[in-house]
């Protein structure tokens, strides 16, 4: 199979001007380049500037220098997962995971049978009614992952989803998440603070040095697929992580 370009950067800096301080330089030189259906993690230190980098490709903020290339044309609206699920109170679980469906006027039937079928594959089809108050904070960041793949985005970013759930709930809420890509084929980029989460779900790890943030090196991760706690209990799995924390210090 050929591997198509899903999305490429070229030369992408970002400085931030302050007005009381000096200027902070948050990306410097980032040249990369995605394939469609890969999915890859960034890990760097905090401030490094891997939200920077993840709003700029989703087109949230803009570039001070460089180009953006994507497959689908100019700048496609791209799905965000963030670290706090963001979820509308008042409705219900179904409604929230649908609501961009209603904001870009395609609520077809046909649109809706697929969000049922993400809410199911997310393990939420008993809570279509709750509310987000009756979630757990786990189950919210599902319904997060769902909205977010409800309309057909080409690209999904997600900037430390898990960060704010406990380790064990992280840890089945990576199986999930590669169950539900393995079944969409998208792209996924994918910020975390956990070394062992970037390795668990990457097909490439991006490891960013500290401020100006640059791109240090991309780690290939050859673990076969599909993985499950099997994996995390390999060997292969363990020299990734040691490399990795080695390389980040
Ligand atoms: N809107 C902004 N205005 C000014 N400076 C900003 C702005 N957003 C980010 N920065 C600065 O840019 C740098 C990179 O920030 P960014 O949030 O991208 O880092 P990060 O790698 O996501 O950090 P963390 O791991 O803590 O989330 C930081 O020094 C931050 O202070
Ligand atoms: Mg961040």
């Amino acid at each position: 199979m050929i591997n198509e370009i899903s999305f490429s950067a070229k030369n992408i800096g970002k400085t931030y001007h302050n007005l009381l301080k000096d200027d902070t330089v948050a990306l410097s030189d980032i040249n990369l380049d995605i394939y469609k259906g890969e999915f890859i993690s960034i890990i760097g230190p905090s401030g490094c500037g891997k939200s920077t980098l993840l709003r700029i490709i989703g087109g949230l903020d803009k570039p001070t220098t460089g180009t953006l290339t994507y497959s689908g044309g100019e700048n496609p609206e791209l799905g965000f997962v963030f670290q706090d699920s963001v979820l509308l109170p008042w409705k219900n679980v179904r409604e929230n995971a649908g609501f961009p469906l209603k904001i870009k006027k395609i609520e077809t039937e046909d649109n809706y049978k697929k969000l049922d079928e993400l809410l199911e594959l997310a393990g939420l089809e008993d809570f279509k009614d709750s509310l987000p108050r009756e979630l757990s904070g786990g189950m919210k960041q599902r319904v997060s992952i769902v909205r977010a793949l409800s309309y057909d985005a080409p690209m999904l970013l997600m900037d430390e989803p898990f960060g704010a759930l406990d380790a064990i709930t992280r840890d089945h809420l990576n199986i999930e998440l590669l169950k539900i890509w393995d079944k969409t084929k998208k792209t996924v980029l994918f910020v975390t603070h956990s070394i062992e989460e970037a390795v668990f779900l990457s097909d490439k790890v991006i490891v960013m040095s500290p401020r100006p943030g640059r791109i240090k090196e991309i780690v290939n991760i050859d673990l076969p697929r599909p993985r499950d706690e099997n994996t995390r209990n390999s060997e292969q799995f363990s020299k990734y992580n040691q490399y990795l924390r080695e390389m980040i210090g």
